[in-house]
């Protein structure tokens, strides 16, 4: 409902809070909402949702000696339960606030009245209100990992079937988008015996340190609108570094761009103007992943792509730099931001909060944390030729690993990280039956997904013009025709899994 944008980590993007969002990367840590901060107090005294439930966790799934539980939040929707109960449906949470909202609407819902599952939705570990620690201290984030969300998710169903009376051969079908349309994939990977199939949206299931191919794809989707977009937002970013090198040029800037702190101040400050770069690189981003997704709060500011590049083309308004700088001032107004904060300290220090009543404990410093321990999935300007310029290198993303968590975060500890996780889970390599790969063409998630089908079983899904988790969400009249042939051709898999 709300309008509100949260800005993210070192790894992605521009995303929107909503009733209903598909689960988000966030983009350089952290949230910038004003009007997001404010209600997420406030959130937290509202009542809670009538689905809501508490399940007793274990701590640790890898030490059969620590007997440490936490509890652990999930949804329950039984108003489409059939008399035999031997349907269930999985909403898997990610790196966000599990939303009550998808325990009433969305395809998956759609899905539910068409097949009479149960319905349930599990709120991930360390997000949301699920704590298993009693706060984010490094140390204790130890136990935040995909593998311990995974064990999380087969406990929890061998649970629910018990105290829910479900029928000893009831079927499970998991659905999740982005990091969670990894882990649905990877719990069939698992979990066979507990997993009858997944529905994965989104979903990277390559772990990559340099993630440079995600802004190719947004200068792909820039050059769909036209050549003149994507040459524009070019000579845009090489005026504003001809700016930086004088004087005068960075008042101009500081005018330009709103910056919060005057830049001549931190010029030579080179974590300050890759913070800087990368957040003008993030405008077009954000916009991108979640292009026409037709989502509720999408539509409350209706900013597509279409919307940016008509600014960027219009000469009119000026220069490309001024064009630069009117996307610029759309997107600060957009997430209710008086003036762009590039300074890098101000957000390493926030994301090195370890109260649960930070704001970056809204996700940024857990999602971070997984980037530097299991998945990387860095947006880089490392890859050429870059029309946002080169000035966010793997470097600038590796030293946040280290600022924000210590020393040991090096490069060397990433690069193990990210082969760990793809020998885990075999990469593009998973061998599955029973999962649709869901993906649209202008997400860049896509780059790290299976869009292709390789094998009859596991089907992949790309949705042309779709964007990220686009398959998700209501239905909505604006809906291309690619999306909806989507929407129904993952219906008929999930009927032929269940043999109806
Ligand atoms: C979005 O659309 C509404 C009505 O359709 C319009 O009033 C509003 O100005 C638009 N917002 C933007 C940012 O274009
Ligand atoms: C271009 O920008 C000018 C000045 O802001 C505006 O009046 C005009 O409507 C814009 N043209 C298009 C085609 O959007
Ligand atoms: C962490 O965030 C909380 C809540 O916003 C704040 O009260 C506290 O001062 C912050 N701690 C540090 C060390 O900045
Ligand atoms: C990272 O740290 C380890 C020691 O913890 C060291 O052996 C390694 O050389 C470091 N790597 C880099 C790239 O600095």
């Amino acid at each position: 409902m709300t309008k509100l944008f949260v800005l993210i980590s070192i790894a992605v993007l521009l995303c929107i809070v909503e009733t209903g969002h598909c689960w988000r990367f966030f983009y350089n840590g952290r949230v910038v909402d004003k009007d997001y901060q404010n209600t997420k107090s406030w959130n937290l005294q509202s009542s809670p949702s009538k689905y809501e439930r508490w399940f007793t966790q274990k701590l640790d799934h890898f030490n059969p000696n620590d007997e440490r539980t936490w509890k652990q939040r999930y949804y329950v929707n039984d108003e489409f339960v059939n008399k035999q109960r031997n349907i269930a449906f999985l909403m898997i949470g990610g790196e966000g606030e599990a939303s009550a909202d998808w325990m009433e609407s969305g395809a998956w819902i759609d899905y539910a009245k068409e097949f009479k599952p149960i319905c349930f939705q599990l709120e991930h570990r360390y997000y949301g209100k699920s704590h298993p620690t009693e706060d984010l201290r490094t140390k204790n984030l130890k136990f935040l990992s995909s593998q311990q969300a995974l064990v999380d998710v087969a406990y929890f169903i061998e649970n629910m079937n018990i105290q829910y009376e479900l029928s000893p051969d009831v079927k499970w079908i998991a659905f999740g988008g982005s990091y969670p349309g990894s882990l649905a994939a990877w719990l069939r990977q698992k979990y066979p015996h507990l997993v009858h199939g997944a529905m994965s949206a989104s979903g990277p299931l390559l772990a990559e340190l340099n993630f440079d191919q995600y802004f190719k794809v947004v200068e792909d989707d820039l050059r769909l609108y036209s050549d003149d977009c994507l040459n524009a937002v070019q000579e845009g970013t090489i005026q504003v570094n001809t700016l930086l090198k004088h004087k005068l040029g960075q008042r101009n800037l500081d005018t330009l761009f709103k910056l919060c702190d005057p830049i001549g101040r931190n010029v030579e400050n080179s974590l300050d103007i890759s913070n800087f770069f990368s957040t003008l690189a993030g405008n077009f981003a954000g916009i991108a992943q979640y292009n026409k997704d037709n989502r509720k709060s999408n539509r409350q500011h209706n900013v597509t792509l279409d919307v940016l590049c008509n600014i960027m083309v219009n000469q009119s308004i000026g220069p490309q730099i001024t064009r630069l700088s009117a996307v610029n001032n759309l997107i600060l107004s957009i997430t209710n931001q008086e003036c762009l904060d590039y300074k890098y300290d101000k957000m390493i220090s926030e994301l090195r909060n370890i109260s649960w009543d930070s704001i970056t404990s809204e996700g940024g410093r857990q999602w971070t944390y997984q980037t530097c321990t299991e998945f990387g999935f860095y947006q880089t300007s490392d890859y050429k030729p870059q029309i946002f310029g080169d000035k966010f290198p793997l470097d600038f993303s590796v030293q946040q690993c280290t600022d924000i968590f210590g020393p040991r975060y090096n490069l060397t500890f990433l690069q193990d990280a990210v082969e760990r996780t793809n020998i885990m889970y075999g990469a593009l390599n998973i061998d599955v039956t029973n999962v649709v790969f869901v993906h649209g063409s202008v997400d860049p998630w896509h780059a790290l997904g299976i869009t292709k089908t390789l094998e009859n079983r596991a089907p992949a899904i790309y949705i042309e013009g779709g964007a990220h988790c686009s398959n998700m969400y209501p239905k909505s009249e604006n809906d291309t025709p690619q999306l909806r042939a989507a929407r129904v051709q993952i219906q008929q898999l999930i009927g032929s899994w269940l043999d109806l």
